[in-house]
């Protein structure tokens, strides 16, 4: 049995800084073998860095995914390429910079990772179902298990992926709501699914910014400065076991950490 710590969108310093407190307790704690974690929001909540990614590989993170933040620090598209450890969604313009997926590989287990984003209310993609297809044949037949990031607003839509690719991959887990779902089940064929998998960050907020800023523009509709938001930090990931025999999973839960 393997334990993957799928850990949902770090949100700028203080999520980074409370991980890094805690990743290597969690780690022991639960004998975790592998930890995945979406950083769009480490730099100041938007985007990632070359710093930043290699700030969260030093304190245990083996694999880092993106979503619609992927480039949203000027200098990332430039730097994505130089941390092996990062993939940038796949489904977004072939163009982009980055990988598109990633193998770790810790202690003969090899687990295949990559990120689709929904179509549903964000900014067009290509079909997430078909990118998911053609990287999941492709990891399959080199890795032992595939763990499948949807980051999408809709939850239809997460959901529907997690039933598409049941039986196929190890885990299907989404992540960009910033909020975690109660939901978490492995499907009648294998494949363990969460519709959120929350953020890491301040939850005394909006989805990791100040309240204030963010409140006063749903009543006036004028452009504001959104940062970052400090109170009530958590860990939100998801904690899924995987049979590596078969590439399935046997058992996920939503782990939330709190300060005190
Ligand atoms: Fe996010
Ligand atoms: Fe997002």
């Amino acid at each position: 049995m393997k334990k993957v710590l799928f850990i949902g969108d770090i949100v700028g310093r203080p999520g980074r800084t409370f991980l890094a407190e805690r990743l290597s307790s969690i780690r022991r704690k639960h004998g975790i073998d592998i930890v995945v974690a979406n950083a769009e929001n480490a730099a100041g909540g938007a985007g990632l860095n070359g710093r930043i990614a290699a700030e969260l590989a030093s304190i245990g993170v083996d694999a880092i995914t993106l979503g619609d933040h992927a480039w949203d620090q000027k200098s990332f598209p430039s730097e994505i390429v130089s941390h092996d450890y990062v993939c940038r969604p796949a489904n977004m313009a072939a163009a982009c910079p980055g990988q598109t997926s990633l193998v770790v590989e810790k202690g003969g287990f090899r687990l295949g990772v990559f990120t689709v984003m929904g179509r549903t209310f964000m900014n067009p993609n290509q079909c997430p179902f078909l990118a998911a297809d053609r990287l999941v044949d492709e990891l399959k037949a080199e890795t032992d298990a595939v763990l499948v990031e949807i980051h999408a607003e809709a939850t239809s839509e997460k959901i529907a992926l997690g039933w598409y690719l049941d039986g196929r991959v190890a885990a299907v887990i989404g992540t960009h709501t910033h909020v975690p779902t109660a939901d978490a089940a492995v499907l009648p064929k294998g494949t363990a699914y969460l519709t959120d998998a929350g953020m890491t960050g301040p939850y005394r907020s909006v989805l990791g910014r100040e309240v204030k800023p963010v409140l006063e523009r749903f009543l006036d509709g004028m452009p504001r400065r959104f940062e970052v938001a400090s109170g009530d930090v958590r860990i939100s990931a998801a904690l899924i076991e995987i049979d590596e025999n078969r590439g399935l999973a046997e058992k996920v839960e939503l782990l939330t950490v709190r300060k005190d």
